[in-house]
């Protein structure tokens, strides 16, 4: 039995696995799961929609003030609703995997979404929360650093670029053979480029423990995670 209310942070790269991982182990605990990568795609699914050009930072930072977001925290099924239309699979279109770092580089934009992100979480430490008081597992590129540094557990999720492409090619063209790592390679790695202009996430904050998947299966991941969080809580 773990102590209750329990916050996991976890943050990683594109291709970490942190997303499976994190669904994974909030299932295993019982508790409620934060996709954040989803919170930022869905503001640029929103922005799109509203013909907005991101290159206009102000108007991109006022559309997502007015986002009327609601995130689905069931790890069994994390939907994600904007104004009404579930765009949970609208979302991980090409169209908005090249677009986001225009939103997850705007400064005010990712205020904003991380004052949603907080709330989240602290919805989920009190007995209302689709968990019911027992906890969060919150994912993405700074939960560890700025969204939750009082976390309970904090891990880093890293892997080799060449496990984080074959593992991407896997998930978008359903094979890791040379050409579909190829056609993966630009869109993850200028991703991940640009995002790091503003959070960094490749090397682990004071305190925050680093988990290399990069020889891991996708169960050792889980366990790896889990035996963090055991350790941390049973201090
Ligand atoms: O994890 P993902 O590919 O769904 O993330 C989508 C984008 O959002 C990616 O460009 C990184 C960014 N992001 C971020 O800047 N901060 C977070 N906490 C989560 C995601």
């Amino acid at each position: 039995e773990i102590p209750t209310p329990l916050v996991v942070a976890v943050d990683g790269p594109s291709g970490s696995g942190k997303s499976s991982v994190s669904r994974a182990v909030a299932r295993d605990l019982g508790l409620a799961y934060l996709d954040t990568g989803a919170m930022y795609r869905a503001a640029t699914w929103w922005c799109l929609d509203q013909g907005l050009p991101l290159t206009d930072t102000a108007a991109v930072a006022d559309a997502v003030r007015a986002l009327p977001l609601v995130m689905g925290v069931d790890p069994d099924d994390p939907t994600v609703v904007v104004g009404g239309t579930d765009v949970t699979a609208a979302i991980r279109e090409t169209a908005i995997s090249a677009a986001v770092s225009a939103v997850a580089t705007n400064l005010d934009a990712r205020a904003e979404l991380g004052r949603l992100q907080r709330a989240a979480i602290k919805a989920e430490r009190e007995p209302g929360g689709f968990s019911q008081g027992r906890g969060i597992v919150a994912e993405g590129r700074d939960i560890t650093t700025v969204v939750a540094p009082d976390a309970d557990v904090r891990v880093l999720l890293t892997a080799s670029e060449e496990a984080r492409l074959s593992r991407r090619a896997l998930d978008v063209h359903g094979t890791a053979d040379a050409s579909a790592v190829e056609a993966t390679r630009d869109q993850v790695l200028r991703r991940d480029a640009d995002d790091s202009t503003v959070v960094q996430f490749h090397t682990a904050a004071d305190g925050v423990v680093t988990i290399d998947s990069s020889h891991l299966g996708f169960d050792e991941t889980v366990e790896a995670v889990l035996a963090v969080v055991s350790a941390a809580t049973r201090a």
